[in-house]
């Protein structure tokens, strides 16, 4: 029988507050802002709660362990987490989500395993526990060019998203750094669907 994302919310609840207080902290602002997103956008708000909740579960772990829990998952690591084990928190909270805590809800699963990069397809729900994401109120406050996004996420859901993959692929090409391949996709995916709308 499918657990009711009311009482998941709950269960994630009890675990928040064993993680750090920072994170915890912006674990809540995503989560408010989550929801306000999904409200106007019509979206299943529950859902995107429930998916903000448990997006950062695994953030504080060391590379170590999220490397060698990876490994223990049989979770796919290619070079790029290889290179930057950090990226495996999402697949790692994910994983959580669905054989430790039973949701059968496979939307809100993804959409804490792609919360860092996106992909292409990607849901609803997917597209708001992403973007709440990266603009919550702190990470504006600590980086203002993303002010931009807030003015147009609560009407345009992806070209928030393309706005934000745009000046991240940028600072990350800028410093030389590596760009998860999916981020890209992700990318040219909204581009094409974009322009076949046009
Ligand atoms: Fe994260
Ligand atoms: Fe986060």
């Amino acid at each position: 029988m499918d657990i009711p994302i009311i009482q998941l919310i709950n269960v994630v609840e009890k675990e928040l507050s064993q993680l750090p207080i920072g994170l915890q902290e912006h674990i809540y602002r995503t989560r408010i802002l989550s929801r306000k997103i999904a409200e106007s956008h019509g979206a299943e708000t529950e859902k995107c709660d429930l998916g903000a909740s448990a997006h950062d579960i695994a953030r504080h772990w060391t590379e170590n362990k999220l490397i060698t829990e990876a490994r223990r998952l049989g979770l796919d690591i290619t070079e790029v987490e290889n290179d930057e084990p950090l990226l495996l928190h999402g697949p790692i909270g994910a994983h959580w989500l669905r054989n430790k805590l039973d949701c059968s809800d496979l939307e809100i699963v993804s959409a804490v395993n792609y919360h860092t990069t996106g992909r292409p397809e990607m849901s609803q729900v997917e597209k708001i526990v992403f973007i709440a994401d990266k603009i919550e109120p702190q990470k504006i406050k600590k980086y203002p060019e993303l002010g931009s996004i807030m003015d147009i996420v609560m009407d345009d859901l992806d070209g928030a998203i393309l706005r934000y993959l745009a000046l991240r692929i940028r600072s990350i090409l800028a410093n030389e750094g590596v760009v998860h391949p999916r981020a890209l996709e992700t990318w040219n995916w909204l581009i094409l669907k974009r322009s076949s709308c046009q």
